[in-house]
């Protein structure tokens, strides 16, 4: 166990009062949370006055990184003119407007439309509903089912967290619910054969994938959901090939793909949308977090126009399109997404993502040679490094050491907030950062696992 200093007011303040998500709650009382006061730039600082560089841009969203004047500025501006209206009843509101034409202008694949949320789980809840809603317009009702991978993840909400492939997401939820099917995740360090090469490994998931269809019949499946690069499942960067070979499959059986941005959108990649840097061609997309960096909470569903029609169709005979949340398309929320891809825009956000992807690659190279890490995967500014037991022959630890949870705190007292995914440490820094400030994460990120690496020796933990 690590030293843990006493818990301040604040703290106490904080334990009795919140209900913290995905954090093990019965050891509060213990381990205190890090209450945060402020932000600049890529650091945030807690009640203590300890300034952290935030290596996750958050929950891999604030890709403007904190305290960003023009976002600031858009948002008092909104505040003053219209502070809050909604969608219903056929009302709108010109940030809404006008951000829906962005995203349709920068979209990787024809859009038509767009359907605001309040956030990602949001988003792909109403991709399901809107699936089913759509087969219900074309006449055929058997085609619901929903094909998502193991280790995917989709959002917290009663579908969304069904579509997640994790246990975590279900156990003590009774989830996953009906109509949720679960293919390979195509992650070949723990998937692959042996003697297998990538174009095998590839094959073989969309030999399984369709395998899966054949067995349910490709008639009782709508959609199959994916993330470009998967994040909270691990950050798993897909193996070359894998989308055109498992899209060959889908659209042999008409089985819409929908594209899970909500990490990869905005630049992330390396490009505007991951599915242009993984060869991607979604039918509709979700997006959220980096669509307003972050800065108010805002989740789209984006649709081709043959899809729409459909809705349009089903409105028609039903009397209204009966969907929507209050909050979806917020004035705020929008005034900022439009500012914040004006910035994207105006400062080339995704050619400073392309410079600082060899130093990134480099770095998490050799952050792969580090002993306790078995794999570093990373794609564009996302990257993850997931630590074993035995490098050799790719032996986790014991998940109840939680090695992944104490190396973060490790990484932390170093001064880099970084997440631990199980046994893999996730990094995602704000798409502003600077190579002199990139470099410095790193160097706190070696620190942290090289601490780690000292205490998992002490402890004894490689023993099998
Ligand atoms: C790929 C992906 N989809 C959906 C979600 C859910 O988004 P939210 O937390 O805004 O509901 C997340 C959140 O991390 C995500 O990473």
């Amino acid at each position: 166990m690590l030293d843990q200093p006493p818990l301040s007011n604040v703290q106490t303040r904080d334990i009795e009062s919140l209900v913290h998500p995905y954090t093990p709650i019965h050891k509060l009382g213990t381990t205190g949370t890090v209450v945060m006061e402020r932000g600049k730039g890529i650091y945030v600082y807690d009640t203590r006055g300890r300034g952290y560089i935030e290596g996750m841009s958050g929950l891999w969203c604030t890709g403007l990184g904190f305290a960003d004047e023009e976002l600031i500025e858009a948002a008092v501006e909104q505040l003053r003119s219209l502070p809050s209206y909604h969608l219903f009843g056929a009302k709108s509101t010109e940030p809404a407007i006008e951000l829906a034409e962005k995203l349709k202008e920068i979209a990787p694949v024809p859009i038509s439309k767009v359907f605001f949320t309040s956030s990602g789980s949001e988003a792909n809840d109403t991709q399901v509903k809107l699936a089913w809603y759509l087969n219900n317009a074309l006449g055929r009702p058997k085609k619901k089912k929903i094909i998502s991978r193991m280790r995917g993840y989709h959002g917290v909400t009663i579908m969304a967290a069904s579509l997640t492939g994790l246990a975590a997401n279900h156990n003590g939820f009774d989830l996953p619910v009906d109509r949720v099917l679960h293919t390979l995740c195509p992650h070949q360090y723990r998937l692959g054969e042996e003697g297998e090469s990538e174009a095998e490994f590839t094959a073989r998931l969309a030999r399984s994938l369709r395998e899966l269809i054949e067995r349910e019949g490709p008639d009782t499946i709508a959609a199959m959901i994916a993330e470009p690069v998967m994040g909270a499942g691990g950050v798993i960067v897909p193996p070359n090939g894998y989308f055109e070979a498992i899209q060959a499959v889908l659209d042999e059986y008409d089985i819409m793909l929908i594209g899970d941005e909500v990490i990869t959108g905005f630049g992330r990649t390396g490009n505007w949308w991951g599915a242009q840097t993984l060869g991607m061609r979604p039918t509709t997309i979700s997006a959220a977090k980096q669509l307003t960096s972050a800065y108010a909470p805002l989740g789209a569903v984006m649709v081709p126009d043959k899809v729409y029609q459909a809705y349009v169709d089903q409105s028609a005979a039903l009397g209204s399109f009966a969907h929507g949340f209050t909050y979806g398309g917020h004035p705020l929320s929008c005034a900022l997404g439009v500012k914040a891809i004006e910035i994207y825009q105006r400062r080339d956000i995704v050619g400073c993502v392309r410079q600082l992807i060899p130093l990134f690659e480099q770095r998490m190279k050799r952050i792969g040679e580090h002993p306790l890490v078995g794999e570093a995967r990373f794609c564009g500014l996302v990257g993850g490094a997931e630590l074993v037991a035995d490098k050799r022959t790719k032996r986790s630890f014991d998940p109840k050491k939680g090695v992944g949870a104490t190396a973060s705190r490790l990484i932390e007292e170093n001064g880099a907030i970084l997440r631990a995914l199980g046994d893999t440490i996730a990094i995602c820094p704000p798409m502003i950062i600077s190579e002199a400030e990139l470099n410095e994460l790193f160097d706190r990120f070696e620190n942290g696992l090289n601490e780690a690496e000292a205490w998992v020796a002490k402890e004894g933990l490689r023993a099998a």
